[in-house]
């Protein structure tokens, strides 16, 4: 099993053509970042088209000291762009209109199409014509609730053509929290299609849409529009038909329209509304330690030349090359590594609707060989769970294609960090573990795979304009080795400006800890040669096969049913999702605990959260380790959860005897 002390070096003909390919060449790009931003970024924006020139003097300005003032962040301030523009018409006018965009491939292999810069550009402008003679105007919030199809990315660029803001929400989620979604941010008009097929399971999307529509309703917030593209009617089903008959979805006259009914009339040419560098491109919620979501805001200028940069270096992404992103378009991977960085560099990229297990666990392997796949980007919880079907059906396949190899959304483990490298990257690629958060909007932390020798679950060093510091709890730098609280002390064009219509939360949540920096919630370990180790979060939240969520969200929707009196939720190591929910609950008098009762709580999660969500353990807990002042005593449940009698200090426990008991009563799934 390699360890820390495993180093491996990056492939000599990788190297070779690499965008940045020696240490010296990152170190000076990197310094350059930090100490003359101005000139970095500025010589980046250059490439792309502003309609307003950037002015020097207003180049960025921030505050991160909440102790002097409000936090803000300010890239490109004044000048103005349009970001659709930039992936589109800037890239058909270098000469890339006949060039693939994306090769989308559906859930059955027999369906895939794919679509040019060209033809996107005139669906974009279209459905931006159709958003239009909907009322949507700049700045007004779209929710978009799509499976992985090219209509998704099209409505997202829509709205950013109109400079309306999209709100996508993971079509994984519950009807319960699209409409907590769709009302925080108040949209009024949403995107949906009919349904899905994720394997051999059917996913009624627009049925769930319509209960959210419902639930908002009922809570005084209308949406006025509805509009629902007609997937299943053209997709393969499991069963090998040509389509899914009998899948007829409730249109509600006036607020439901069918996209086929409004798009192929409208205009293939919609003029681009001009929108300053720090006007809203769009906002995505993540979950809080306080249970609420948090709506994170990104704007236009920083985010476009950031998520334009960290593709382009991190993925080497060379003209010629075929990328493809496993993530889904509703979680940030999705927005900027399927769409905006993809497309700000002319990329032609893969789009995967299905799952990883259909009609076989080959598939992704069959994906790569059919489109000679030279970047492919997953995350850990799909290398593990397809490590179990062996190296056999891997080798079925020509993967020669593949130089680079990316992982996001958790820390990898080495046993699967080495998987990847030797069985799929058949000890050739370069394997770039990268750090990032929802609210950084692009890479942070991330090997250069022409640069970095690699140690197997390091994110190593940061990428450029991104200066991380570790600090201990009374927020003393540490330098050197050592283990701390992983922050920023200055901003990079890419994250994030604001929570939306919140910024007291903002700066709670992100700056009160330590005054003069962005605090990520993770902790991070620096080894002896500077490789920084992600080591997890230091917060309340759980990390579920990549799905960030809090404790408190999973408790206050066990805490509903009325039989529990009392939850308790903690993280338990899982050999493919990484972490998974164990909870304890103390039920009230009346009830009893029993199948019934915990088939009942993880309904009730799946229904109120989504289903990724679900429980895997729910242990009766007549009592809870606690603090003589009331506190649950975690760290505890967590041991317990594990089985490790190992405890540490119990002296501020109130009652011992609850945790012997608990220990005791494990349940036997556990
Ligand atoms: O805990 C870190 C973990 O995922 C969190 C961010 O989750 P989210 O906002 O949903 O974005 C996920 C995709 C960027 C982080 O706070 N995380 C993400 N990537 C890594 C990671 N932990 C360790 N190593 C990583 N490469």
């Amino acid at each position: 099993m390699p360890s820390e002390e495993s180093i491996f070096l990056p492939n000599p003909d990788i190297v070779r053509n690499c965008h940045v390919n020696s240490i010296t060449q990152y170190t000076q790009m990197y310094r350059k970042s930090i100490e003359h931003p101005e000139e970095f970024w500025g010589d980046i924006a250059q490439h792309f088209y502003w309609q307003k020139p950037i002015d020097p003097e207003r180049f960025f300005n921030y505050n991160f000291d909440v102790t002097k003032g409000p936090i803000f962040t300010k890239w490109l301030d004044g000048a103005t762009t349009n970001i659709s523009y930039n992936l589109l018409d800037r890239n058909i006018q270098l000469g890339n209109g006949e060039k693939i965009a994306f090769f989308w491939e559906g859930n059955h292999p027999s369906n895939h199409l794919s679509i040019t810069y060209k033809e996107l550009l005139n669906e974009v402008c279209r459905f931006a014509n159709v958003l239009k003679s909907r009322n949507v105007r700049k700045g007004d919030r779209v929710a978009i609730y799509m499976p992985m199809i090219l209509e998704a990315i099209i409505a997202m660029l829509a709205c950013t053509r109109i400079g309306a803001v999209h709100s996508l929400v993971f079509a994984g989620f519950s009807a319960d929290s699209f409409a907590e979604r769709i009302r925080d941010c108040q949209a009024r008009l949403l995107i949906t299609a009919d349904g899905t097929w994720r394997g051999e399971k059917l996913i009624k999307l627009k049925t769930i849409c319509d209960q959210s529509m419902q639930i908002c309703q009922k809570a005084g917030h209308m949406v006025d529009t509805c509009i629902v593209v007609a997937h299943l009617q053209r997709s393969t089903t499991s069963s090998g038909l040509q389509s899914s008959p009998g899948n007829k979805v409730f249109m509600q006259n006036g607020r439901d329209i069918w996209w086929n009914d409004l798009v192929p009339s409208a205009a293939t040419t919609c003029p681009p509304e001009w929108m300053q560098a720090e006007d809203p491109l769009f906002m995505l919620y993540t979950s809080g330690s306080t249970g609420k979501p948090k709506g994170v805001l990104h704007t236009t200028g920083g985010y476009l030349i950031y998520a334009a940069t960290t593709f382009k270096y991190v993925f080497d992404y060379k003209p010629e090359d075929i990328y493809w992103c496993t993530a889904d378009i509703g979680w940030i991977t999705g927005h900027t590594y399927v769409v905006y960085g993809p497309l700000a560099n002319a990329a032609t990229s893969v789009v995967y609707e299905g799952t990883p297990f259909y009609p076989k666990n080959d598939r992704f392997w069959d994906i790569v060989d059919k489109y000679r796949v030279n970047q492919f980007y997953t995350a850990p919880t799909a290398i593990r769970a397809l490590m179990k079907f062996g190296e056999d059906i891997v080798k079925k396949y020509d993967l020669s294609s593949l130089r680079i190899l990316g992982s996001v959304g958790e820390p990898i483990n080495p046993e699967a960090w080495l998987w990847y490298y030797k069985v799929i990257g058949r000890g050739k690629c370069s394997i770039v573990d990268t750090f990032w958060q929802t609210e950084t909007g692009g890479h942070v932390l991330t090997p250069l795979p022409g640069v970095t020798p690699m140690k197997p679950g390091s994110a190593a060093f940061p990428f450029f304009g991104v200066q991380p510091i570790l600090l201990d709890e009374c927020g003393k730098e540490i330098k050197g080795e050592g283990e701390g609280y992983l922050v920023f002390s200055k901003p990079w064009p890419g994250i994030m400006r604001t929570l939306f219509n919140n910024h007291d939360r903002y700066e709670t949540t992100y700056f009160t800890k330590f005054p003069g920096y962005y605090c990520t919630g993770d902790g991070a370990r620096r080894d002896a040669d500077g490789y920084l180790w992600v080591t997890g979060r230091v917060d309340d939240m759980l990390n579920v096969s990549g799905h960030l969520m809090s404790t408190a969200e999973v408790e206050s929707v066990l805490t509903e049913h009325g039989s529990v009196s009392e939850a308790a939720v903690v993280s338990k190591p899982h050999p493919v999702k990484g972490e998974c929910l164990y909870c304890f609950i103390t039920i009230t008098e009346d009830s009893v605990f029993n199948e019934k009762l915990l088939t009942e709580l993880k309904k009730l999660v799946r229904e109120r959260i989504g289903p990724f969500a679900q429980p895997d353990v729910i242990q009766n807990a007549p009592a809870l380790p606690k603090t003589r002042s009331g506190k649950i005593m975690r760290r505890i449940l967590r041991k317990i959860a594990q089985n490790d009698r190992d405890i540490g200090d119990t002296s501020t426990l109130a009652d011992s005897g609850v945790v012997e008991l608990l220990f005791k009563t494990r349940p036997v799934e556990a």
